[in-house]
């Protein structure tokens, strides 16, 4: 009984430091926006290797016309509801919080390395199809695209 207790209060007071963090985190990202600044982005080479099992991988490029650098920060679909941002390093995939879109510049999800990752999958995407996602962006807010379903083996030729 008294060691039951003990483990309570101890969850109780992480649940307590996260709910902390988390307003800190919410007060500054209010200080930081300058009103105005609405970074123009446009998606391209949006697609999604046709998936094998319940998990696919989501590649594109974001291109940033403006002087106002953005991140892409969460990715949500129809398709699953446990979409993250991966970045890979030395060739192993890891969570990443948010992505940079930096000002007059470009964020290239690509086969190898930065991806979205799509787990749980509630229907297999088939070849030729689209697969429509909302990517939020902290300033630039959502904007929604289709993933074209390619071939596994698929990858985009730009650059
Ligand atoms: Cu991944």
């Amino acid at each position: 009984m008294n060691r039951r207790t003990t483990r309570t209060t101890r969850t109780a007071r992480s649940t307590l430091a996260a709910v902390i963090a988390l307003a800190a985190g919410l007060a500054l990202a209010g200080c930081s926006d300058s009103a105005d600044a609405k970074p123009k982005l446009q998606v391209s080479d949006a697609f999604m290797p046709v998936p094998n099992g319940d998990m696919a991988g989501g590649f594109l490029v974001v291109k940033n016309d403006s002087k106002t650098a953005d991140k892409l920060t969460k990715v949500t679909s129809d398709l699953s509801d446990d979409i993250t941002i991966h970045e890979t390093k030395n060739q192993k995939m890891q969570e990443v919080k948010s992505f940079d879109v930096p000002a007059n510049g470009e964020l290239d999800l690509e086969r190898g390395g930065n991806h979205i990752m799509f787990m749980g999958l509630k229907k297999k995407p088939k070849l030729g199809e689209n697969v429509t996602v909302e990517l939020h962006f902290e300033k630039a807010g959502p904007i929604k695209v289709d993933l074209s379903v390619k071939e596994a083996t698929y990858n985009a030729q730009h650059h």
